[in-house]
């Protein structure tokens, strides 16, 4: 492997790949001839997309599963170590676990606001500080390629989206988190990036939900989204965007285009997002409504 091919035989971990996003991270990099450790909490589930990508014949690439709870820094840490025991080296980290709880914020208690900093802010942080100098020693001062850390964020870490606002506040840490570091990594050999893909079709868009919130209505409708991102079009984004080693996909191109209208005119943008949950609220109403008409 080399920054100019950097999957093709090389030692890889995704978190949260036993589902959506991760799972298309992991048949990705497979295909590409790399070696895939499929780490995530639901261990069934992270098995099945190993077994799913594994034994093909038309691949040279392996994944394995392991269970892995990203708050868990000392696990995230042995899960890495052990990458490079068994390699020699870790040359991906995916950081892509991640949780969303959709509603009201008062509805929000505590317990969720400490969960999705956990989950999305800590165990991003856990995979950088278990990863990141092991990567970093790789690159031998920059003399050679050490590595690439390459974050899952979201569109809601670039843009105000109420009504996901403890989501919102994770993903922005997430984008700075890796725009940052990406300035520090570059003259050690490391590459960082970072994605925000708008809605993904992933089973994340059925959970996390308080109250009458429903995130279909939400990610879809709300936002006029006639079909959400398919996870294996993203992956694809997602490892071309390694390859060139950009800092930021933004996708789909709508997506990239609110962004930059909403980096011009941060004012409007911000009148756009609360019209968007007044919005959000009428229709959420609506639905709730119809429901419990028909019960
Ligand atoms: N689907 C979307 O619309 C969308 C859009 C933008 C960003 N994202 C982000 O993409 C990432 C992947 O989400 P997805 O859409 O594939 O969701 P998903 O729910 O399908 O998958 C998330 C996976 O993370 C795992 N996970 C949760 N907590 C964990 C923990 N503590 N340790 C290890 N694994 C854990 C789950 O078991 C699950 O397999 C998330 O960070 C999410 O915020 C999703």
């Amino acid at each position: 492997m080399s920054p100019a091919d950097p999957f093709a035989g090389s030692q890889a971990l995704v978190t949260g790949g036993g589902s959506g996003i991760g799972a298309a991270l992991v048949r990705a990099l497979v295909d590409a001839g790399a070696h895939v450790v499929v780490a995530d909490l639901d261990e069934v589930a992270a098995q099945r997309v190993a077994d799913e990508v594994t034994g093909r014949a038309d691949v040279t690439g392996t994944a394995r599963a392991v269970r892995l709870d990203v708050t868990d820094a000392a696990a995230v840490q042995a899960a890495v170590d052990d990458v490079v025991a068994r390699g020699g080296r870790i040359d991906l980290l995916f950081n892509n676990a991640g949780i969303t709880f959709g509603g009201e914020t008062e509805d929000l208690a505590l317990a969720h606001w400490d969960a999705i900093i956990d989950v999305n802010i800590r165990g991003v942080v856990h995979g950088v500080a278990a990863a990141y100098p092991h990567m970093v020693r790789q690159g031998a001062g920059g003399t050679a390629w050490g590595g690439h850390v390459v974050n899952t964020a979201s569109m809601g870490g670039l843009m105000a989206a109420g009504l996901i606002t403890s989501y919102v506040m994770t993903k922005h840490a997430v984008v700075g988190l890796s725009l940052a570091l990406r300035t520090e990594a570059a003259a050690k050999g490391v590459g960082v990036t970072v994605i925000c893909p708008a809605a993904v079709e992933t089973p994340i868009l059925e959970k996390g939900h308080l109250g009458r919130f429903h995130g279909r209505d939400y990610y879809l409708k709300g936002q006029g989204v006639r079909r959400p991102l398919d996870p294996d079009v993203l992956a694809a984004e997602a490892l071309a965007a390694v390859a060139s080693d950009r800092p930021l996909l933004v996708t789909p191109r709508p997506a990239r285009i609110a962004w930059r209208v909403g980096r011009l005119a941060p004012a409007f943008a911000n009148r756009a997002a609360t019209r968007f949950v007044a919005k959000q609220r009428r229709l959420q109403d609506r639905r709730a409504r119809k429901q419990g008409a028909a019960a």
